[in-house]
């Protein structure tokens, strides 16, 4: 097992800011890492360092990548005689909400999928929901606006600033029923080789459930509880690139020990 970080782009030796901790706590914990520099892969070099050995699992942890890239990284891993733990069709699962919303409907808001140019506001007029939340296959919109909308005028509203703040819709539209959840209850449990890791705590029983049904190596569970203090699943996300958010970073390599 090897993991992969992104260098800082200005000093290749050294792990780019945003995962220097991760980084430092992986190497004290015995795992082995490798930097590489994300701005000259996406020129075509990948040059780890240090070299993967033949046979090297590796797990990236970086930046969000589209699934198109994610292959590319992957076709990369494979070039040096190393094998990407997370295949691209495993890291698309988890980071795609239509990839899994199937395998955990019973546990997540009920969500009807869109393409970004429909005229969906029949389809979405027949829902009878109170409100909506409305995200790319990704991500929400993260501005002060929020991604509630109380009307379908809303839906498009929010859908035209998320391309506009982040360039593009990633994937398609996913507009969720509105329910009513308690934000400051959410809480990210990781998923590594089928066994549900907590930061802090005990790991809810919806976790181990899910850690059953999805089938990737390693992924992040978000759980949010909702005002009847019911556990909502909110979002997966592939574990390469989710912020370990609350985990303390030496709890967070510990996962990988066992
Ligand atoms: N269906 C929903 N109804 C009400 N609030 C929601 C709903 N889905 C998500 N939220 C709230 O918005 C927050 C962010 O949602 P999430 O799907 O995790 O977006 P992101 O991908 O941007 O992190 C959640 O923590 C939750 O509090
Ligand atoms: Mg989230």
């Amino acid at each position: 097992m090897r993991f992969l970080y992104p260098c800082d782009p200005f000093d290749k030796k050294k792990p780019g800011e945003a995962y220097e901790e991760d980084f430092l706590a992986a190497q004290a914990a015995g795992l082995s890492c490798s930097l590489y520099s994300a701005e000259d892969f996406e020129q075509g070099e990948f040059r780890p360092n240090p070299s993967f050995s033949e046979g090297d699992e590796i797990i990236y942890r970086g930046w969000m990548l589209t699934p198109d890239n994610y292959q590319k990284l992957q076709n990369a891993i494979e070039a040096k005689g190393a094998r990407a733990l997370t295949t691209s069709a495993q890291y698309q699962h988890c980071h795609y909400l239509p990839e899994w919303y199937s395998l955990c409907e019973d546990f997540t808001p009920k969500t009807v999928f869109l393409s970004k140019d429909a005229d969906f506001s029949s389809s979405l007029l027949t829902l009878g929901w109170s409100a909506y939340f409305v995200k790319d296959y990704v991500k929400s919109l993260t501005t002060s606006r929020g991604s509630i909308a109380e009307n379908v005028a809303e839906v498009f509203e929010i859908v035209a600033l998320i391309e506009k703040f982040r360039g593009q819709i990633e994937g398609g539209v996913c507009v969720r029923e509105y329910e009513n959840l308690l934000p400051d209850t959410e809480e990210r449990y990781f998923v590594f080789n089928h066994i549900a890791y907590a930061g802090d705590g005990v790991v809810p029983k919806i976790v181990r459930i899910i850690a059953s049904r999805i089938r990737s190596p390693f992924f992040s569970v978000d759980i949010v509880h909702n005002s009847d203090g019911q556990p909502r699943l909110i979002e997966l996300g592939d574990g390469q690139v989710s912020d370990k958010k609350k985990w303390p970073a030496d709890r967070f390599s510990e996962i990988f020990i066992g």
